[in-house]
């Protein structure tokens, strides 16, 4: 039986360990913020934030008992938001060992030490030493996957992504059930990119929500924010060196739907569509838990000021709507309907169709 270790006991880490128990001896490990959670479960009640329960044969381990929780694992599972992956898995490489996968769900971008805005995988790349870096490969973890969804057991397809042949397979041999699928892909970047920047999309998809609490739905604006929120993933995806298509399936349009309808982000964005001001709609939200869309909207900016070459302004609308929103300018409905929707209006060329009305003047 693997031992598979979970590192972090918020929402998603602890509902990994319903797939993980099924088949191995599942671990979670809660970091220094996570004690209060762990008290819950000890006592045998349900996640704070899942509302689902943790199998009883999950072996807990608290913020101080790092190297009992990793001790023999053959796969370590980073499941800590992006403000505090790279701190978490630096105390962590002290117990690694050569042949342990590193999956990891965690979503945004970050900073490597020049300033630049990155994608995870290499600033974790950096974090674990040189000689360990090639022998405990990452796996990207990506997908619809709603951490209460995954805690309950219920009908859920990840996408798995590796740069090492046979790495992604082996970590869904371990951790795939009949519910919980994984689809394998060669395209870290690609899944990376679409789970950094759906965050980031999901917060118009709330706005267009919170609009819609007035009474009157915003659904076609909803619609074709979604649609445009996809053709800029596929072009961040692009530049950042992914593969388009991926956004197109279960990491990228799949993510961003499931992310459009429930989470922080979209609450985020529904506080905003209401009227709230975002910045106090923001601190409202923060107490103990990220709103991961808002770095991500300020981070993605910066790259696309630092990628000035490759990523134009004028093709990234929504993305600057969404961080004109997040600055509290204008108004939410007509930011997002100048990012999304067609021109006011359409080119005229002077000439009548040729199935036009032919009577009267020219
Ligand atoms: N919740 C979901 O449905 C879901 C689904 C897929 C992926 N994810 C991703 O998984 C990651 C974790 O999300 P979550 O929903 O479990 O969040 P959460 O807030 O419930 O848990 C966050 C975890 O990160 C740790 N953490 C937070 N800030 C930290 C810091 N500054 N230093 C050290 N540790 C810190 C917490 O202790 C906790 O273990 C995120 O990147 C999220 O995007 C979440």
């Amino acid at each position: 039986m693997a031992v598979v270790t979970v590192l972090g006991a918020g929402a998603m880490g602890s509902a990994l360990t319903t797939p993980a128990v099924a088949a191995n001896q599942a671990r979670l490990w809660g970091t220094w913020l996570d004690g209060a959670i762990l008290d819950e479960l000890r006592a045998g009640r349900r996640h704070p934030r899942t509302d689902a329960t943790v199998d009883p044969r999950v072996r807990l381990y608290d913020a101080d008992a790092l190297e009992e929780a990793m001790a023999e694992a053959e796969v370590v599972v980073l499941a800590i938001s992006s403000e505090g992956v790279l701190e978490v898995l630096g105390l962590a490489v002290r117990y690694l060992r050569a042949g342990t996968i590193v999956p990891f769900v965690t979503k945004g971008f970050g900073r490597d030490r020049h300033g630049l805005v990155r994608l995870l995988p290499p600033l974790l790349e950096e974090v674990i030493p040189p000689d360990l870096r090639e022998r405990c490969p990452l796996v990207a973890i990506g997908g619809p996957c709603k951490a209460n969804e995954v805690g309950a057991g219920r009908p859920t397809g990840a996408v798995y992504a590796s740069r090492h042949p046979g790495v992604a397979g082996a970590v869904a041999d371990l951790l795939a059930t009949d519910a919980y699928r994984v689809e394998l892909s060669d395209d870290v970047e690609g899944v990376e990119a679409a789970a950094a920047t759906k965050n980031v999309y999901a917060i118009a998809l709330g706005v267009c929500e919170g609009l819609g609490e007035g009474g009157q739905p915003f659904h076609d604006l909803e619609a074709a924010v979604f649609t445009q929120a996809v053709a800029e993933m596929r072009h961040l995806t692009a530049v950042l060196g992914g593969d388009e298509a991926t956004v197109g399936g279960l990491a990228g349009a799949g993510d961003l739907q499931v992310t459009g309808r429930s989470g922080r982000n979209k609450l985020y964005g529904v506080r905003i569509g209401r009227g709230e001001p975002a910045g106090e709609a923001l601190e409202a939200m923060a107490a103990g838990q990220a709103v991961e869309g808002a770095p991500a909207a300020r981070l993605a900016r910066e790259l696309v000021e630092q990628r000035a070459d490759q990523l134009s302004r004028d093709a990234l609308p929504l993305l600057h709507a969404i961080n004109d929103l997040l600055d509290g300018a204008g108004d939410p409905a007509e930011l997002l309907a100048e990012a999304a929707l067609p021109p006011r209006r359409p080119a005229r060329t002077g000439r009548r169709p040729a199935w036009g009305p032919t009577s009267g003047p020219t």
